[in-house]
């Protein structure tokens, strides 16, 4: 039978930076996970409300927060710029383990954008390019066209497109949950009070 007070939430219970402790979940799932360790559901709002969602990859965490690229003229772009609050949530099924983060977004500067933008591989660059994010596309003979027509206008490098971009969570509660047996889970959240974090066990 299994030990009901097992203590799957240690480290929880000893962490006190919620960003060590996501450091160390992540560097857990890169060594579990099939793939996309870093990949996310990236949650926002049109300003009357309405929610949407969808997986992103995850790029970098740094004291700004957790940055993310995309189209800057998707669906996500506009209800990020119309309504600059979002929510994040990473599972992470090798590990049983669920991270939630929530906070205000802010655009990447454009120094930040174009460094990542000139790292990615030629035909990503060129994909950027092709890809009218969110919009009606008639075939996909046309998304072939105009991936052929933007390799053929930048035969070298490969400037990045202005609607291209990146935005950082700054994380106001940040939330670490691991499966525990008998679903007696441990939940933490840390929310920010100023410079530093208060922490909480949370009921499963
Ligand atoms: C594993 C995975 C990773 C993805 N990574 C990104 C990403 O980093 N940026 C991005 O714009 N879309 C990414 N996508 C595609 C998005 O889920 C989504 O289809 C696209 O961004 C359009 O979303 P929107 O219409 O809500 O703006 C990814 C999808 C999956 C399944």
């Amino acid at each position: 039978m299994s030990d009901l007070n097992e203590r799957t939430g240690v480290q929880m219970e000893d962490a006190a930076d919620p960003f060590a402790l996501f450091d160390r979940w992540m560097a857990d799932a890169k060594l579990s996970e099939l793939n996309d360790p870093n990949a996310m559901s990236l949650a926002t709002a049109t300003p009357d409300g309405i929610p949407s969602v969808r997986i992103v990859l995850l790029k970098r965490v740094d004291d700004r927060g957790f940055s993310f690229y995309t189209n800057g003229e998707s669906r996500k772009g506009g209800e990020l710029r119309a309504n600059p609050r979002a929510a994040l949530c990473f599972h992470w099924k090798s590990r049983q383990r669920q991270v939630r983060v929530e906070g205000a977004i802010t655009e990447l500067p454009p120094e930040d954008v174009n460094q990542y933008f000139t790292r990615r591989p030629r035909m990503s660059q060129i994909g950027a390019w092709a890809s009218q994010q969110s919009r009606p596309l008639a075939s996909r003979e046309e998304l072939i066209e105009r991936t052929h027509q933007y390799e053929a206008e930048f035969p070298e490098a490969i400037p990045r497109p202005p609607y291209w971009t990146g935005f950082v969570l700054k994380p106001s509660r940040i939330e670490f949950w691991q499966e525990g047996a008998y679903r007696l889970h441990d939940r933490f959240i840390f929310a920010r009070a100023g410079d530093s974090w208060s922490k909480q066990r949370l009921f499963p």
